[in-house]
């Protein structure tokens, strides 16, 4: 496909090839890889994973994912080409011997395709095996240090605190450095995420209006509808806060608030997002909870996998600032949570209301704001709500919308977030991969809430499925004249 680049030769180890996240999202970018005719010759994947099928089988499975998983028609064809670059191996994470086994399926395959020795592991197991495999991978040799590449592309969640994601971080980094570490966010990669970037730069009326001078408050929400579904024994330990607020939610506040380097590179982009996340001001305990506000849907108690008297926040709204200039006194407001009206997520940057009034003759105040609106998901686009006069009258302001819907143009060639995050990570560019300096900042600010939290489950209400969440986030908000969720 035109425009997209062809991806390096390379044999890509894939942990965890016989779970949700294989089937639903790797397999399914593999095949949109192979359509968009990315890979070479010189690509393979080794599928591994403790269960115990033969490739044939593994790879009927993987072609009944791939159909029920991609948006467009299966193209039987195309499979036929993608499922022979796929090798299925049995192994225990935990059995040293099985890697034996590993190492010589991958020296015998990079004989055949001629891969250069570039390893690309991914680990998409449970996090709990992340610190085994990548001991292996050193101890049992399965790269060659003289020869090619090798880079490890990790899963959130990192940790699930500071120092939990400390020790992971210092096992990876016994094996692979931080140039080799890809650490992924997927929010990273959504097509309206990196526009962000982009709409800034590369339009003089945002940027220099991009202060505490212009904006008074931002909103920053992913709100999901579902509820846990089969992942309710993970998320029972894990709750909003560490799920989505930690990564997701402060990697979006960090890509609005970061100062634009001059030159636009990755190491430079990351440099400043590093310094956005180190800025956050950490909300004091005797404040908390006026500053965030925690639900739990009807019914999430009942959920698969849940404990009965479980108290772990399936919403969390939070008022967050940052210790940083151009954002001293502005507000960053924060709401995620599932079971909710909707499936969406927006960035939402709310002007300051010009000063003065507006209008010919009689002397009237504005009163709405302009408001710049990056519609990430399901709709992507470009929203900005401006004032005009109403026709017929003389001095009356009405806000109107000038509406860029990215994907009703582009529809499907839109690339899949797991799509660029494979292509990205085997050529190299870690532009949209967390380094370890963000985790740990984040980690940081984070570690408050939900310490906080755990000690004071009391706090986190109850709301009913369907529903916007808890009232007290409305309030939050609306507490400041002019402010309402977007
Ligand atoms: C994941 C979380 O990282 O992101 C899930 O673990 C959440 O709980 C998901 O549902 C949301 O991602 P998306 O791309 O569907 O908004």
């Amino acid at each position: 496909m035109e425009g997209r680049l062809a991806l390096e030769g390379c044999l890509l180890i894939l942990f965890g090839a016989t779970g949700d996240l294989a089937f639903r999202k790797l397999l399914p970018a593999l095949y949109q890889l192979e359509k968009n005719k990315q890979l070479g010759s010189d690509f393979a994947v080794i599928a591994v994973s403790r269960k115990n099928y033969s490739t044939e089988e593994y790879l009927n499975r993987s072609r009944e994912a791939v159909k029920r998983h991609i948006e467009r028609e299966f193209d039987t064809a195309l499979w036929e080409q993608l499922k022979k670059r796929i090798h299925y191996q049995q192994l225990d994470f935990t059995k040293e011997r099985d890697y034996d086994a590993l190492n010589k399926t991958l020296k015998d395959l990079d004989e055949v395709i001629k891969a250069d020795g570039n390893r690309l592991f991914y680990l998409a197991t449970s996090p709990k095996y992340f610190e085994v495999i990548t001991g292996y991978i050193k101890s049992k040799d399965l790269y060659n240090e003289n020869r090619g590449w090798k880079r490890l592309m990790v899963e959130k969640p990192f940790g699930r605190d500071l120092s939990s994601a400390r020790e992971l971080n210092q096992a990876l980094t016994r094996v692979f450095n931080e140039e080799e570490i890809f650490r992924v966010d997927h929010y990273l990669m959504k097509e309206m995420v990196q526009n962000l970037i982009m709409i800034r730069a590369g339009n003089q009326i945002f940027e220099p209006t991009w202060n505490r001078e212009h904006i008074d408050h931002v909103q920053i929400i992913s709100m999901e509808s579902e509820g846990v579904g089969a992942r309710g024994e993970y998320y029972d330990q894990s709750g909003a806060l560490r799920d989505m607020v930690q990564n997701h939610m402060l990697q979006m506040l960090a890509l609005t608030a970061v100062e634009l380097p001059g030159n636009l590179t990755a190491d430079n982009l990351r440099e400043e997002k590093i310094k956005i996340l180190e800025s956050l001001i950490p909300l004091k305990k005797d404040s908390i909870r006026e500053q965030m506000v925690l639900g739990q849907y009807a019914g999430y108690r009942e959920e698969n996998g849940v404990q009965q008297d479980s108290s772990a926040e399936t919403f969390a709204a939070i008022r967050v600032f940052l210790n940083h200039p151009r954002w001293i006194g502005v507000p960053f407001y924060l709401k995620t949570g599932k079971g909710l009206t909707e499936k969406a997520a927006r960035i939402v940057i709310q002007y300051r209301l010009p000063i003065g009034s507006c209008c010919v003759g009689e002397m009237k105040a504005i009163e709405y704001p302009n408001r710049l609106t990056i519609n990430i998901q399901p709709r992507e686009g470009v929203v900005l709500s401006f004032n005009t006069k109403e026709p017929g009258t003389l001095n009356t302001l009405v806000p109107v919308n000038m509406d860029f819907c990215q994907n009703c143009l582009i529809g499907m060639n839109t690339p899949e977030a797991y799509e660029k995050l494979l292509s990205d990570a085997i050529n190299g560019d870690q532009t949209s991969f967390t380094h370890w300096k963000e985790v740990e900042a984040s980690w940081k600010w984070s570690d408050i809430l939900t310490d906080w939290t755990d000690k004071n489950p009391d706090t986190v209400r109850t709301y009913s499925k369907g529903s916007g969440g808890p009232q007290e986030a409305e309030d939050l908000i609306e507490r400041e004249p002019g402010r309402k969720w977007i």
